[in-house]
This record gives structure tokens, C-alpha cells and sequence, in this order.
């Protein structure tokens, strides 16, 4: 059986999570009768200590939602080059609702306010765009897991809102900036205007994410959802899944970063150039080859014939997620072929 560390999405339900889902109470959600969605929207913003919440079966739908409810088209969002949204998200922002995206680049995808701050020109007048929104990642998936710093978090969103500039986290892996920093979700959650959160990644759910907001956003966002063909019905039995996700599997994240961190130390070990693990905040420990003339493509087959699936995300660049289904044994197994594929070239 093959050691899958492509991404923290690869997880299988567990039996007990099957359980929940069997046992959920149902009803029709596109009417608003699904208790257990309803109960899930309201949880999970409660979590952020925001009004609404509501359910969507994808991240990218979150994301996308929430953006849309910030910025009109032709308006402008800033957000850092390497993020989801504009690197993973197939130019939906654009294509979907006429946003227009620009960028800033920092170094493993960590916030400085000041690099957003340098670059939004809110109410641009006739001539130039307008910068509405400014999204920010925690953790950053191709930053390589890392935690976005609460204080530059606080000092962007406070100068952002002074300036009427709306702020978005793209929180699919918030609960793991939660575990390993220490900061609350209500603090997290105080200092934006729309949150997307994933319980489909470390948590274990099979599918599901949820937008927060205000009741507004999340209501015009709801008609948004059903427009674009995504309103669901009896979806009570994804929603236990999630449930039971954040009762069970938010506190074990932990594992997952130790062990994230013993692949890191391992790989430091073999040549520092492929990762230092400072830089391995998470679950995600990104692997930069060049140092090893190796492109990512090259190390993966190697790996793959070993039993072993990466990802390939860039010539150089290769990603090794973290979860709940890969044990202490196969994360040690999973060292050892690569060292063997690092060092048979
Ligand atoms: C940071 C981030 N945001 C959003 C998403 C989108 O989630 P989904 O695959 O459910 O659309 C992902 C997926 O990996 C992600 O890593």
C-alpha cells in the first residue's frame, strides 16, 4: 500500500465519522430545513465570533463566495502571489465575477502588512483600479504550510479597514495556524470581514467548507451558491461528517505537524538547501531541489517506484502533506525512500 503525502485531502473517512454520517438527521437544505447543516453554519461561525455561516462543498466555492460579496467587477482584490485564489482557483475570480486580482510576493508566502499596504489604492477614481479587498492565507498551502504572524495580521487589517479596504482569510488550514500557534479562532476570526474554512483537509471530512460572514453577505452569498448550481439538499449527511470532524480531529493536528517536522529535519540533514525546518510551520514541508539538481518531476517517479506519492508543484518544487492516515512507521518509511531518491542521482 502506497504512503500517500500528496496532500491532507487524501484521507479516508474514519468508521466513526461513517457512524455519524449514517445517524444524521436530514432535511431539504436548499429550503433551509437541514438541521444539521443549520447547525454546522451556526457553529462554525460561532468558532470566529462571526453572525453567519454558510455550507458550500468546496474551498474554492468559499473563497470564491466570499470575494464576491467584497469586491464588485472591475474592482480589484490584493492578494500574495502564490495564494490558492489566484494560483489554484482557475481564474474563477475573474471569470465568475469580474474581479480583477494583483499581487504581492513574500518570502515562503508570510505576511508583511506592509507589502499590501504599499501596493492598494483604494477609490482610484476614472482612471485606475480601485482596491476593495485584500486576502490573506493561513496557513499558506505553496508558502509551505506556514502561519501567517497575528500581530502584521492585526496591524493590515486595522490600517486596511481605516483606508475602507475589505479583508478576506482564505482559512481552508486555519485550524492548523490554531493548533500550532496557539492563537484562538475568535482572534483570528475578529479581523476579517469574510473567512472560507475547509474541513476537508486535516480534519479528515470527505467533502465540505463553510463562508462566515455577516448575515448579509452569507444571505446574498446563499443566492449566489444556488445560482451557480450548488445548492444542496439533503446534505445533512456531509455536514455530520464535518460535526464530527471538528469534535474529534482538530486537537490531534498536532501529530501531524511533529511528524511534518521530522521529514524536515531529516531532509535539512541531507542537504540544507532542500529545507530548513523553521520554515516547516505545519503539516506542509515544501522541498526546494535545486541545490540537488533534481527537478520535482524527476523525484516523484523515483518516489512513486518506492511506494511513496509526493506532489510535483513546481520544476524544482516538491510538497509532502501531513495527515491523519499516514503513521509514525510510514512517515519514517516515507524518510527513508526519500533519502534514497535524493541521494541516487
Ligand atoms: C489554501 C487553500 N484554499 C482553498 C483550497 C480549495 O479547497 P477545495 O479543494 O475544497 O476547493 C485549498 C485546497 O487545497 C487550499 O489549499
Amino acid at each position: 500500500m502506497a504512503i500517500d503525502l500528496r496532500s491532507d485531502t487524501v484521507t479516508a473517512p474514519s468508521t466513526g465519522m461513517r457512524a455519524a454520517m449514517a445517524g444524521a438527521a436530514v432535511g431539504d437544505d436548499v429550503y433551509g430545513d437541514d438541521p444539521t447543516v443549520n447547525s454546522l453554519e451556526e457553529r462554525v461561525a460561532a468558532l470566529f465570533g462571526h453572525e453567519a455561516g454558510l455550507f458550500s462543498p468546496t474551498g474554492s466555492l468559499a473563497n470564491q463566495l466570499a470575494i464576491r460579496t467584497l469586491v464588485k467587477p472591475g474592482e480589484e482584490l490584493l492578494t500574495e502571489t502564490s495564494s490558492h485564489i489566484v494560483r489554484a482557483e482557475l481564474g474563477a475570480a475573474a471569470t465568475f465575477s469580474g474581479i480583477t486580482t494583483r499581487t504581492w510576493q513574500s518570502t515562503h508566502g508570510v505576511l508583511r502588512a506592509e507589502d499590501p499596504l504599499a501596493i492598494a489604492h483604494e477609490n482610484a477614481g476614472p482612471y485606475l483600479v480601485s482596491t476593495t479587498a485584500i486576502a490573506i492565507e493561513n496557513t499558506h498551502n505553496f508558502g509551505g504550510g506556514t502561519i501567517q504572524p497575528i500581530d502584521e495580521i492585526a496591524v493590515l487589517a486595522r490600517a486596511a479597514r481605516a483606508r475602507g479596504i475589505a479583508m478576506h482569510l482564505d482559512g481552508a488550514r486555519i485550524w492548523n495556524a490554531h493548533v500550532a500557534s496557539g492563537v484562538s479562532l475568535l482572534e483570528y476570526g475578529k479581523h476579517f470581514d469574510t473567512i472560507s474554512v475547509c474541513l476537508s483537509k486535516g480534519l479528515g471530512a470527505p467533502i465540505g467548507s463553510l463562508m462566515l460572514s455577516t448575515k448579509a453577505r452569507v444571505a446574498e452569498a446563499r443566492i449566489w451558491r444556488k445560482r451557480y448550481g450548488a445548492g444542496m439538499r439533503q446534505v445533512g449527511i456531509i455536514a455530520a461528517a464535518g460535526h464530527y470532524a471538528l469534535d474529534q480531529n482538530i486537537t490531534r493536528l498536532g501529530e501531524d505537524h511533529t511528524k511534518a517536522k521530522k521529514i524536515a529535519r531529516a531532509m535539512h540533514a541531507l542537504n540544507p538547501s532542500l529545507v530548513h525546518p523553521d520554515n516547516v510551520h505545519t503539516n506542509i514541508v515544501g522541498l526546494d531541489l535545486v541545490g540537488m539538481g533534481m527537478t520535482a518531476d524527476e523525484l516523484n517517479t523515483r518516489c512513486r517506484e518506492a511506494g511513496l506519492w509526493i506532489s510535483a508543484l513546481g520544476k524544482h518544487y516538491a510538497r509532502l502533506v501531513t495527515h491523519m492516515d499516514v503513521s509514525d512507521g510510514q512517515c519514517d518509511e516515507a524518510i527513508a525512500i526519500l533519502q534514497r531518491a535524493l541521494v541516487a542521482k
